[in-house]
């Protein structure tokens, strides 16, 4: 993730929440990113304003931006909010760059094995507020979608994370032929 984050490069974080995935990518990458933080909750918007960063509201299902803005979009632990995965995927995807990437985190319903697992799936169902996704459903989604190459990433837990590269952009003209 970390050789992703180049200096200038513009940064869409979905879902922002409270903002710790986006302060986490911001630690990283310095102050040099131009970072957009979305969410449809003002109470959250109103939690990151220790970040610079351009807030706005909007839903992941239908996101206020032009096609191919950003070098970097990430959406962590807020797909699992949406019953719309395909159209979700499918705007993710459609605001990055062509040669751009798509970072997606979510709860998985994966067999798991450890404590820490454990504790998170039993936690989220006590709650009632979150929903476990079949990953295989969320890539063959994404595969709809103009992208090459899904990558998984080690993850630990009852969760799975996802590196989705968009091609370049004569590949993308050459696919919509
Ligand atoms: C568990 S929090 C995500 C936290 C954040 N990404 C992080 O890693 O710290 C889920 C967030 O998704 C937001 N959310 C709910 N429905 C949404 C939607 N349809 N589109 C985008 N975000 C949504 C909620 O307001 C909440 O802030």
């Amino acid at each position: 993730m970390r050789s992703l984050l180049q200096p200038n490069c513009q940064l869409l974080d979905v879902g922002c929440g409270t903002g710790c995935f986006a302060r986490a990518l911001q630690s990283q990458i310095g102050q040099s990113a131009e970072i957009t933080l979305l969410d449809p909750c003002t109470e959250m918007l109103n939690r990151t304003e220790d970040i610079r960063a351009r807030r706005v509201h909007g839903r992941l299902e239908a996101l206020p931006f032009a096609d191919a803005e950003f070098d970097l979009v990430t959406c962590a632990w807020a797909l699992e909010t949406t019953t719309r995965t395909s159209q979700a995927v499918s705007e993710l995807v459609r605001v990055a760059k062509p040669g751009g990437f798509v970072c997606l985190v979510f709860c998985a319903d994966v067999p798991f094995v450890g404590l820490a697992g454990k504790l998170m799936r039993s936690a989220v169902s006590f709650r009632g507020t979150g929903r476990f996704l079949d990953p295989g459903h969320v890539e063959t989604a994404l595969e709809r979608t103009a992208v090459d190459r899904i990558i998984r990433l080690p993850c630990g837990g009852p969760a799975v994370a996802l590196l989705i590269h968009r091609p370049e952009a004569d590949l993308v003209i050459a696919a919509a032929a």
